[in-house]
Parts: structure tokens; sequence; C-alpha cells
């Protein structure tokens, strides 16, 4: 009855995990929501004030299909401020969110039965992506001794007759890795070598901790920028994201925004304008100080425990933990055993790693910072009772 493309798009399994932990929630149970990939905070107040006042000021209609000239200009300036890079704001496009970045940029570059690179873990939309526009997603895997990230030799060995390019993402989801400048080089360098295309999402930049984000656009000018303003900027539910993308790509993403979806919200735009304004930039340097002392009271909390980290997670808002010694002892099947348990027994609602990696999510797990330090260290506590009992 329905196109076979629907079944071939795998659901979210950490869903489950969300439907029952609300479930026990419902029930009256403690529940300690560490499985969810959104800020904890709400929106600043002067972006809904953004929003609310564009409102009231009557704009309500569809905005040009490549977004509010404004916005456009007001993105390119943030790539100077930030990351010293000068851009014509006339390759910015401005979208509905880094989800349907990504899903326009799959339908501009990949034909069908072709393909792109990247690492295994990573996040699963990206597969499903591809899927819809009959491509492939060349999955590579890589574990924390390669920082879970996709590099220069590795894209030479998987490279395939039908790969057209690479898909990398820093900060990352699940691991929270970054690419450094050289990393992105080496990325970028082996990417041209093939003639290929490299799409790098940056949709947790400015959530890092010690380190600086780099942009790819600092080393490579050719390639396209997926970024969103639902996580540095805390603002998930407005649903809006930029592309940054070569001049000669724009006419065609035009084109695909026109018919899919006219225009992004206008008034998530207005509000988006204000989330660039450099005077509320110290409320969202506040928010990053906070998931940095966060990360701290997790990253060691976890090690203490057992948990294996076998790399530091220097951005976004996740940790990706080596649980297999666990699953041993405890006799778990695998990782969503674990967390099934974990939920039902400590209240404790987790992510297995089935969901971002196909050769060991079977043993991995992702904790999100996204909950205030007391709560983590109550979760922490739970914790340290379901492994103290094994
Ligand atoms: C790596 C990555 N890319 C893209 C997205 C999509 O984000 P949004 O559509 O909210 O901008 C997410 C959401 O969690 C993500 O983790």
């Amino acid at each position: 009855m329905f196109a076979k493309r629907v079944d071939k798009v795998a659901p979210f399994r950490v869903m489950a995990v969300l439907e029952r932990a609300k479930q026990l929630q419902s029930e009256g149970r403690d529940i300690l929501h560490m499985e969810v990939g959104e800020p904890d905070f709400p929106t600043i107040q002067p972006i809904i004030d953004a929003g609310i006042d564009s409102l009231a000021r009557q704009q309500t209609g569809y905005t040009q299909a490549l977004g509010l000239p404004e916005l456009r200009r007001a993105i390119a300036v943030y790539y100077q401020e930030r990351y010293g890079v000068t851009l014509s704001e006339n390759r910015v496009v401005v979208t509905s969110g880094a989800s349907a970045a990504l899903m326009l940029m799959s339908a501009l570059l990949v034909d069908p039965g072709k393909g792109l690179l990247m690492a295994d873990p990573g996040y699963p939309c990206n597969s499903q992506f591809l899927r819809i526009v009959e491509g492939q997603a060349h999955k590579v895997a890589v574990g924390a001794d390669r920082g879970f990230q996709i590099n220069g030799e590795l894209i030479n060995q998987h490279w395939r007759d039908n790969t057209i390019g690479v898909l990398a993402a820093s900060p990352a989801n699940p691991t929270g890795e970054i690419l450094s400048l050289a990393a992105l080089q080496d990325i970028s360098a082996a990417v041209k070598a093939k003639n290929g295309v490299l799409v790098v999402d940056e949709i947790y930049q400015g959530l890092s901790y010690g380190e600086d984000c780099h942009s790819i656009l600092e080393v490579d000018d050719d390639a396209y920028v997926i970024n969103s303003f639902s996580k540095y900027f805390g603002m998930t539910g407005w649903r809006i994201g930029w592309m940054v993308v070569p001049e000669k790509a724009v006419v065609g993403l035009e084109r695909l925004v026109q018919n899919l979806y006219i225009s992004t919200s206008v008034t998530a735009q207005y509000g988006a304008l204000a989330a660039l304004d450099l005077i509320n930039r110290p409320m969202l340097e506040a928010r990053r100080k906070e998931f940095g002392v966060r990360r701290e009271v997790l990253l060691n909390g976890l090690k203490a425990l057992g948990f294996r980290v076998d790399y530091t997670p220097k951005g976004a808002y996740y940790i990706y933990a080596n649980i297999e010694h666990f699953l041993k002892k405890g006799g778990w099947a695998d990782s969503e055993a674990f967390c099934f348990d974990v939920l039902e027994k400590y209240g404790v609602a987790l992510t297995p790693g089935t969901d971002f990696d196909e050769h060991s999510g079977a043993y991995h797990v992702r904790f999100a910072y996204t909950l205030p330090v007391e709560k983590l260290k109550d979760a922490l506590a739970r914790l340290k009772v379901a492994v103290d009992t094994l």
C-alpha cells in the first residue's frame, strides 16, 4: 500500500526508551532524562521577544526561498566574526533546521545509486535522507582510537566506484568529537584528490569545551556546510538552520526549497536574527559554560564508575561510553537491553548505541548532559547502584 522506501526507513530506537520513560513518569516514577538530544534550557528571552515582535508587526507571510536577506547577511558576518572567514551572503541558504538542509543537500548532490562516505557511529538520519533520494550511506567503522572520526587515509581506503563524496560532522553526535583544523585539512585534501564533494555538519559548533571548533570553510571554500540554530542558539522547536554552499549550488537549492516548502518560518527567521546579535552572545556563552561544567561532572563520574570513555569528548553535549564489560557481567544481550533495564530499575533514561552505530552500537550507550548538575549527580548515584550490584 505504501512506497517501499518507507519500510526501509529505520525508526529511532531511542523513541521506545522515551515512550517507556514517559509511561513510567505518568505512573509517578522520578525519571532522569539523559536520552534527549536537545538543550534543557528554554530559548533565551531576546530571541522569543524578537519572534513576538515580528508577529506584532504582522510579519506573517512567506519570505524569499533562500531566506530573509538581512538574516543571510548576518550569517555571513557571523563567519567573519567567529572564524575569520569572509563569505558572500549569496552563498548562505536559510533552511527549516539542519534536517531540511541535510535533505536538500541529498537531493542536490546525490543521484540514485551514488553514495557518501561517513563515520559509523554517526547521526542516524543521514542514511535515511540518502535512502529517500535512492542514494547510499557508505559507512566507515571508526572507534575511539581514531577519535570516532573519518580521515584522509580511511577515505582513500573506503572510496568506492559509486562514492561521490564525504559527509563529516564536527562536533559529532553521538561522540562529541571535534575535527581539528589539521584533521579538516586532511579530509578536504583526500576528497579533492578524488574530485568528490565534502559536506560537513557543523550543527554543534559553538558548543565546545577547552578546544575551539573550526569550520571547514577556514580551509575549504568548496565544501558544503550544514548548520542550525537548534543547539548552540537553543532554538530546537523553532525549526531553523542554514547551509553555506559554493555559489554555483545556490540556484539549484533555491528551486528545491521553492518546491519542497517555499520558505522557512518567518517568525523563526526574525528570532534567528536576534540569536546572532552580539548583544545576546553572553547569555549563550553562559549556557555553554554550564554545559562545560556538566561535562566535567559526568565524564569524571562515569569514569569513576568504570564506564569506558577511551577518548575525551570535546563538544556537543554527549558522552559515548563503552559498556561491553558491564554487559558481560550483568548478562545483558546488548546496549538496548541495558538501557531498558537501567530505565526500569533505576529511572535513568539513556540512548542505546544501536541508534548511531552499526559496528559497535550494541556495546555503547550515549549520555546527554542536558540535565542540571544536581540531577547528573543523582543519575551517577543511581548508576553506581546499578554497576555495584553486578
Ligand atoms: C548531527 C546532527 N545533525 C542534524 C540534526 C538535526 O537538527 P535540526 O534539524 O534541529 O537543526 C541533529 C539533531 O539532533 C544532529 O544531531
